[in-house]
């Protein structure tokens, strides 16, 4: 008897794993990418019990819609929206997500709520679990090292949810703009988000106020927004 449960409890487990490895297609493999990346309610309206992944919609039918080539993803604390972004490229079978995080935590002065994830061993092996791993690469480093490094790319869309201060938000958007493709897509997290932190004044309301003309979406979603802007 003991010998049947564990054998199914067994196959059980092996089922899961290769769930995991599969499409996003149904609530079980959600509700765990959504568990392992920390899918939060606030920030991104997200609901894991029910499978809701909240401003997750917003870009992963996106990214299933335009099917671009190359994403780039600056900042997270635990990879739910890169995550998200791969997972997508995954079910289309094409693309891949360049995401940029320096893995900062409190003791850094300018971690925008980061909490070092990224310099961890299951950090680093946290988008294999999913069998993302094709889909995504990390790179441990600040986006104006990654763009000292990677000038020459070219991006369909771009999600910028890095350093909040109106400097820091500034940089991404003046230094990645250029590698935005034609026609592509340049998103911001937190566009409603005003007020203090100890790291300083959050500054994307005041640059999404600048930039958002008429090519803009101005996403009036609960929480703290999300601004779009399409190059054209
Ligand atoms: C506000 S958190 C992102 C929170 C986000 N809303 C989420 O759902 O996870 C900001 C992240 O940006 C990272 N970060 C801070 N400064 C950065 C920089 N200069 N370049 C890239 N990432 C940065 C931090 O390490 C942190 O993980």
């Amino acid at each position: 008897m003991l010998g049947i449960k564990t054998g199914l409890k067994k196959l059980f487990r092996l089922s899961v794993k290769k769930l995991l490895r599969g499409k996003l297609s149904n609530d079980l493999i959600v509700r765990e990418l959504m568990e392992s990346f920390r899918a939060d309610e606030m920030g991104h309206q997200a609901k894991t019990s029910g499978a809701d992944l909240g401003y997750g919609w917003i870009h992963y039918s996106f990214v299933r819609t335009i099917k671009p080539q190359n994403i780039l993803c600056i900042g997270s604390r635990h990879g739910y929206i890169p995550a998200v972004l791969a997972q997508a490229c995954k079910d289309n079978k094409k693309g891949h997500v360049d995401f940029v995080d320096p893995g900062y935590g409190p003791e850094n002065k300018n971690h925008w709520t980061g909490v070092g994830y990224w310099k961890t061993k299951s950090g680093k092996r946290s988008f294999k679990k999913f069998g993302l791993e094709e889909f995504i690469t990390l790179y441990v480093m600040t986006s104006a090292e990654f763009a000292e490094k990677r000038r020459k790319l070219a991006y369909e869309y771009i999600y910028i949810d890095g350093d909040h201060s109106y400097q820091g938000v500034k940089y991404d958007y003046e230094v990645f703009w250029p590698m935005l493709k034609n026609r592509g897509f340049m998103v911001f997290h937190d566009i409603f988000v005003k007020g203090m932190m100890s790291e300083g004044k959050y500054g994307t309301n005041e640059l999404w106020t600048e930039i958002s003309g008429k090519n803009a979406i101005d996403l009036h979603l609960k929480g703290s927004g999300l601004g779009i802007v399409q190059k054209v």
